[in-house]
């Protein structure tokens, strides 16, 4: 089974490996982050209540989160496996989800936990880029469009996330920091599951590691 958790820092490159992921697995890419960005935009109560948060750089309360996780999960596409990305970010997000799997007998196969010292990740978060057709995630240096501003798939326009100024970065990084180690000793309990992956290395090349320990899931 590919039950998969593709863990990280703001920035470390989940939704990047996301995107290409989802082209080679047939699994489906479940974002917290996507979910509740696409939420604010159709402006309903959960868009406006997580919106709150996010322009904060605080995460959104679990109350809302698990919730929201566990109708996704129990969808049709999501049975024979998943990507979850940002979710868990906590411990008891983690307890729940094991709750929430094991009602209908599934467990998590990998968390792929993309590994990368903070201290590069404010560039990263403020030079990021975001097409607003398809949501293909570029960077203004570190993977650049071949027409400035244009996504290279659709013609797309690019726009900047609203929670990538560097005031809202930081927070997002300090809420994230504090939870990374407590979350990793709850999977590392788990026997064979973690997987660290260098996040400081070519997208590419952060991909090549990536599908080695996907392909040995088939
Ligand atoms: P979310 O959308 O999940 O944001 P995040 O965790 O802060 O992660 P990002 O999407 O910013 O980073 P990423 O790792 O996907 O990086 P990317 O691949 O884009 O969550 C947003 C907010 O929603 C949270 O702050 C919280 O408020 C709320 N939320 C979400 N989930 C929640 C939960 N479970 N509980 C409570 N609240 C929750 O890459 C970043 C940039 O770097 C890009 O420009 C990319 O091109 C570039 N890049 C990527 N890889 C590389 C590389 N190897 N080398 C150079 N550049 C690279
Ligand atoms: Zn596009």
């Amino acid at each position: 089974m590919m039950n998969i958790i593709l863990m990280g820092l703001p920035g470390a490159g989940k939704g990047t490996q996301a995107d290409q992921i989802k082209v080679n697995y047939p699994i489906p890419h479940i974002s917290t982050g996507d979910m509740f960005r696409a939420a604010i935009k159709n402006e309903t109560p959960l868009g406006k209540e997580a919106k709150s948060y996010i322009d904060k750089g605080q995460l959104v309360p679990d109350s809302v989160t698990i919730g929201l996780v566990e109708e996704r999960l129990n969808q049709e596409d999501a049975k024979e496996g998943f990507l979850l990305d940002g979710f868990p970010r906590t411990v008891e997000q983690a307890e729940a989800l094991d709750q929430i799997l094991a009602k209908t007998n599934r467990k998590i196969d990998k968390v792929l936990n993309i590994d990368v010292d903070p201290a590069i990740l404010l560039p990263r978060l403020t030079g990021r880029r975001i097409c607003k057709q398809c949501g293909t995630t570029y960077h203004l240096i570190f993977n650049p469009t071949k027409v400035e501003g244009v996504c290279d798939k659709d013609g797309g326009e690019l726009y900047q996330r609203s929670d990538d100024n560097e005031e809202t970065v930081a927070n997002r990084l300090e809420v994230n920091i504090k939870q990374t180690k407590p979350l990793l000793d709850f999977y590392s309990q788990k026997e064979d599951v973690v997987e660290n992956i260098n996040g400081d290395q070519d997208i590419k090349v952060v991909f090549k590691d990536v599908q080695n320990i996907l392909d040995k899931l088939k």
